[in-house]
């Protein structure tokens, strides 16, 4: 878009959808196994932040997307933006044709381990959905999501889910207790193919469970008999992976300290919002050149 244009007429601002696309965040990550193409099979908690990024959708003539936000020039804004392929596989699926002006405002760094352009085709979906009013049969969406990425599906959910197989097998997972979430990312991009080819080791059993633990202090103690088995791939490629999970354990507040996805985000948990926010306060004076958030748990 040339500087000037207007990316949207009155009219089509009437008619604006929002959709949130959440920073996804792996409680905890284990790796099952290899498929014969190369994708890992994995067992994951997979909970959804109250920080990400803002998608919006209006009706236009033509498909056309605008990138804003602190990090929106990270992001290609061309044809494989994940967000146009996103509404150009939506339009395929239901035979409409591929229009509307869609804002992306990118907040969450990208190749960061924690959804960033997954989260924002499942937003694009959601809000293109409504906007064509089209309506898919079940699953039918899902098979979309996962054309576009692995972590696509789970996105489209936005609740803690237990995912597995390749990000396709999906279960809603027990309630969780009240707690909190401060991440942290040294801003160095980290691909995923790279991280998963550089794991090595035995492969883990899965983690699942069913009671709901009874508080934040709980879940931190379950969750420190799990783990993230692609953080030593992570720390191998970029070592500062290794000082924020250092930083994020001593920080008081935090319960625990991990590196969510293929990283570098890392998380600490906290028993609640104000502790992360206090927490996130001391790694900020301590980093400045961090990217730090606290965040709630969507419920
Ligand atoms: O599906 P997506 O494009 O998000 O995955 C990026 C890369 O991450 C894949 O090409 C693959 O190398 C790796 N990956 C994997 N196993 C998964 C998910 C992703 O090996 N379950």
């Amino acid at each position: 878009m040339r500087s000037g244009e207007v990316f949207m007429t009155q009219a089509e601002l009437a008619d604006v959808i929002a959709a949130r696309a959440p920073a996804k965040v792996n409680l905890y990550l284990h790796v099952l196994g290899r498929r014969a193409d190369g994708y890992h099979l994995l067992d994951s908690l997979v909970v959804f932040a109250g920080e990400g990024d803002r998608v919006e959708a209006a009706a236009a003539e033509d498909l056309r997307l605008a990138v804003s936000g602190p990090f929106g020039a990270d992001v290609p804004a061309g044809e494989d933006n994940l967000v146009l392929r996103a509404a150009r596989a939506l339009a395929a699926a239901t035979g409409q044709p591929a229009r509307g002006a869609i804002r992306l405002e990118k907040q969450l760094p990208v190749a960061s381990g924690i959804g960033g352009g997954s989260a924002d085709a499942a937003a694009v979906l959601r809000a293109l959905v409504k906007l064509w009013n089209v309506s898919l049969a079940d699953g039918e969406l899902a098979g979309i999501a996962l054309g576009l990425g692995a972590d696509v599906p789970m996105c489209l959910h936005g609740r803690p889910v237990f995912v597995g197989g390749i990000g396709e097998d999906i279960a809603e997972a027990p309630a969780l207790p009240a707690c909190a979430l401060v991440l942290a990312n040294p801003r160095i991009p980290l691909p995923t193919p790279q991280v998963f080819r550089g794991r090595t080791g035995p492969f883990s059993a899965s983690g699942r469970f069913e009671a709901t633990p009874r508080d934040a202090a709980a879940l931190a103690e379950l969750l420190a008999r799990r783990g993230n088995d692609l953080t030593a791939a992570a720390i191998a490629l970029v070592p500062e992976v290794a000082t924020v999970l250092d930083a994020l354990s001593t920080t008081p507040g935090v319960l625990l300290a991990r590196m969510s996805g293929s990283g570098a985000t890392c998380f600490g948990l906290c028993a609640d919002l104000p502790a992360a926010q206090a927490a996130a306060g001391v790694l900020a004076d301590q980093h400045p050149g961090w990217w730090i958030a606290a965040a709630d748990i969507v419920a």
